[in-house]
């Protein structure tokens, strides 16, 4: 055989052993981990930076204190398998459904408001409203809610969500409604945690084992001190059996609506009163597993 001839038939040996090469997956995403490299979109970093929002896709910015799509987009693409299903217990306009719906992923969103509801059901197609993102008015932190949500998952043919978001409200920060169980609504700041830690571990027990979660949130500033929302709400998340497995600062300006129009107001303000601008926000990442037994630091 002449020596190109050799070389050509190493080619095509080496090119058809590659074209079989298994696709290899871990039980809670799509991605090749034999192509990894091909993944450059998905993040991987501990730092977040989109230069603007996705108004495209059916997404829009009709909520003030709607999380920007993309961060779903990493979620979804990291933690979930098409089909999966997401539950999203502070659903607000349903930015997780229409992502969830893009990605061929199903949703169940839990919304307090029933004109959200009403509003974000209006996004879907009565067909999608079953099959794809099934919604459902109601307190997130409530029995009742739980058990509505064991029934649509029963109907979608699931025992359990395969991805948990949560993405409360910042404490008082935005006020959402009047509503007693309104997370935005506690008298005190030790209400808002207790009332989260309740939606956490409705949360907690209808995701599926090994299956990770996402908690969305920032900080506040208060009676002129720093009130660190984000890792008590942590602490609480860590306290019902997720384990963290990331802590995520994403930057926040460029997000906000009109921050433009009082950004030198909050500047002089900071000079004076010795704090600092917020341009942060957190998206924290846990996994609902049993903890590795670690070294104890302790001596
Ligand atoms: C920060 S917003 C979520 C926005 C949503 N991620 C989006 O992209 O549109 C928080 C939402 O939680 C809702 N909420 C507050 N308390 C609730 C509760 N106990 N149960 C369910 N929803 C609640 C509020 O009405 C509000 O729409």
């Amino acid at each position: 055989m002449p020596s190109n001839s050799k070389k050509n038939l190493k080619e095509t040996k080496k090119t058809s052993l590659e074209v079989v090469k298994p696709i290899k997956t871990k039980p809670y995403n799509d991605i090749d981990l034999n192509n990894w490299k091909l993944y450059e979109n998905v993040k991987t970093g501990t730092w977040w930076e989109f230069s603007s929002r996705e108004k495209k896709n059916g997404h829009s910015y009709d909520y003030h204190g709607n999380y920007i799509p993309q961060i779903a987009t990493q979620l979804f693409e990291r933690y979930t398998k098409k089909n999966d299903i997401v539950l999203d217990l502070f659903f607000g306009s349903g930015t997780s459904g229409i992502e969830a719906k893009n990605m061929q992923r199903r949703c169940i969103g839990v919304e307090l408001k029933q004109e959200m509801v009403d509003y974000v059901s209006s996004k879907f197609t009565p067909k999608e409203l079953v099959v794809d993102v099934n919604i459902i008015q109601g307190d997130s932190a409530s029995l009742d809610t739980k058990n509505k949500i064991q029934d649509r998952l029963e109907i979608m043919g699931e025992k359990f969500a395969q991805f948990l978001i949560l993405h409360p409200p910042y404490d008082d920060i935005i006020k959402f409604s009047d509503k007693k169980e309104d997370l935005s609504n506690c008298a005190t700041t030790e209400e808002f945690y207790e009332l989260f830690k309740k939606v956490a571990k409705n949360g907690y027990d209808l995701l599926e084992q090994n299956r990770f979660a996402a908690l969305i949130i920032g900080d506040k500033y208060a009676n002129s001190r720093y009130i660190s929302l984000g890792f008590e709400c942590q602490r609480r998340m860590e306290e019902l059996g997720f384990v963290t497995k990331a802590v995520i600062v994403k930057n926040i300006t460029g997000n906000e609506k009109a921050k433009g129009k009082t950004a030198n107001l909050w500047r002089y303000r900071a000079l004076s009163g010795g704090f600092n601008i917020f341009e942060h926000e957190y998206i924290m990442i846990f996994q609902k597993t049993k903890l590795k037994k670690v070294r104890n630091t302790n001596s």
